[in-house]
């Protein structure tokens, strides 16, 4: 089956297989003439990168890239991006990735055009009025992978590479103005990166669902992202060549990221200072963290997870969900512990202080307090079940 479409939700997104090759043609609608394509070095020399220079070239838009990026993009990053974009007269990005490409192309297209540090429009209250509008670059969004849904979001996650802290950029700008999702970049994504990027998604997902937020778009956005994980996220895993299954995992991706609009939760407060400090990958720490929360959260979300379980054909209510996540996670290859991520315990406490101030704890069903933030990132460590 062949998926094809085009939306206007919540930005102009481009559906389909091959699609890549509109590229040229929807960076000049958005009236880029110059554009730097921002990935990150371990995408920079792949052939669906250069197939996307080529493109951009062949529209007599040069073949301009930056890939200076980290896996959980720093401020470090972030400057010589800004540089590369300003230096080389550029007036438009093409952010090409997984989040890390994503998110660090979107901001050198928003902080091309400010004088405040990054750090001043962070996530808070109306922080992001302090922008000057005008110099905000236009962006056309390319994912990579089928998770962080950032090709969607209006956010972008820095790392602070002096505190080791994940901040939370937010401006409305940050929503790329277009956003091909073409399933077939994502077929050469290793195993562990489609499970760790699919499990990010249903993470969105289930934390959206769970928060206590009142937002019932959302929530029914959630349910229906669940879904698809849970019918594609095994197939996209067994085999990556599976374009339906990596197309439904896209979809699933881009809802998980619109759903998180009613908050998300510890699974996310968690795992951003594991993913700071170790540089893990953020959507299997998601993985290995998930049944601990789940767990911890059990007396808030009982019913609506109960429910969540009927809509997805899952018996027993939350046990049964709860057991379907742990089935799952056998099946993608995510571990049990977060020492198989190469995690010390050693520095538990500091990492439960900063869970409980990241932005993402707000959302969570119970209060995510000091003493729980380290009792579930200690059953983490051990892999305890039950
Ligand atoms: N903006 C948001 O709303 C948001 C939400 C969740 C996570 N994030 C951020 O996104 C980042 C994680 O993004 P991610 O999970 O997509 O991983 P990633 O972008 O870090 O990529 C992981 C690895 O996969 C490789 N890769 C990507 N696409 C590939 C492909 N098609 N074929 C082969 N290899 C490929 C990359 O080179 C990289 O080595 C983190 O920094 C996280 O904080 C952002
Ligand atoms: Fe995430």
């Amino acid at each position: 089956m062949t998926i094809t479409a085009n939306w206007s939700y919540p930005t102009a997104v481009k559906f389909g297989a091959g699609r890549i090759k509109e590229l040229a043609d929807h960076c000049k609608a958005l009236g880029i003439k110059k554009p730097l394509l921002v990935t990150d070095r371990g995408l920079a020399p792949m052939a669906i990168t250069q197939q996307a220079l080529d493109i951009l070239e062949a529209g007599g838009l040069g073949r301009a890239i930056f890939a200076d990026v980290d896996p959980n993009p720093n401020d470090r990053n972030l400057e010589a991006g800004v540089k590369a974009f300003r230096d080389g007269g550029h007036d438009g990005v093409v952010a090409f990735g997984g989040g890390s490409g994503l998110d660090l192309g979107k901001c050198v297209a928003f902080m091309a055009g400010q004088t405040r540090p990054v750090w001043d429009f962070e996530d808070i209250g109306d922080w992001w009025t302090r922008a000057s509008v005008e110099g905000i670059a236009p962006i056309v969004a390319v994912p990579t992978t089928a998770g962080t849904g950032s090709e969607v979001g209006r956010a972008s996650v820095i790392t602070n590479s002096a505190s080791h802290v994940k901040k939370v950029i937010f401006h409305p700008k940050f929503l790329p103005g277009v956003t091909i999702c073409d399933p077939e970049l994502t077929v050469g994504m290793p195993k562990v990166i489609t499970a760790g990027t699919g499990m990010d998604a249903f993470a969105h997902c289930l934390e959206a669902y769970s928060s206590p937020f009142y937002h019932p778009m959302s929530a029914g956005i959630a349910l229906e992202g669940m879904r698809l994980v849970k019918e594609y996220l095994p197939r996209a895993y067994k085999d990556g060549a599976d374009l339906e299954a990596r197309a439904n995992m896209m979809s699933a991706a881009a809802m998980g990221a619109v759903a998180f609009q009613k908050g998300l939760g510890a699974i996310h407060s968690l795992s951003h200072p594991v993913g700071a400090i170790y540089n893990t990958h953020h959507g299997m720490t998601n993985a290995v963290v998930m049944p601990p929360v789940l767990r911890f959260n059990r007396s808030a979300i009982e019913e609506k997870i109960g429910r969540a379980a009927a809509y997805l054909g899952i018996a027993g209510g939350f046990d049964g969900f709860y057991d379907y996540v742990l089935r799952l996670r056998e099946e993608l290859g995510v571990p049990d512990k977060l020492s198989a991520l190469g995690v010390g315990t050693d520095r538990i406490d500091e990492m439960a202080e900063m869970a409980i101030v990241d932005p993402t704890a707000g959302g969570n069903p119970v209060e995510l307090t000091l003493d729980a933030a380290e009792s579930s990132s200690q059953n983490a460590f051990d892999g305890s079940r039950r």
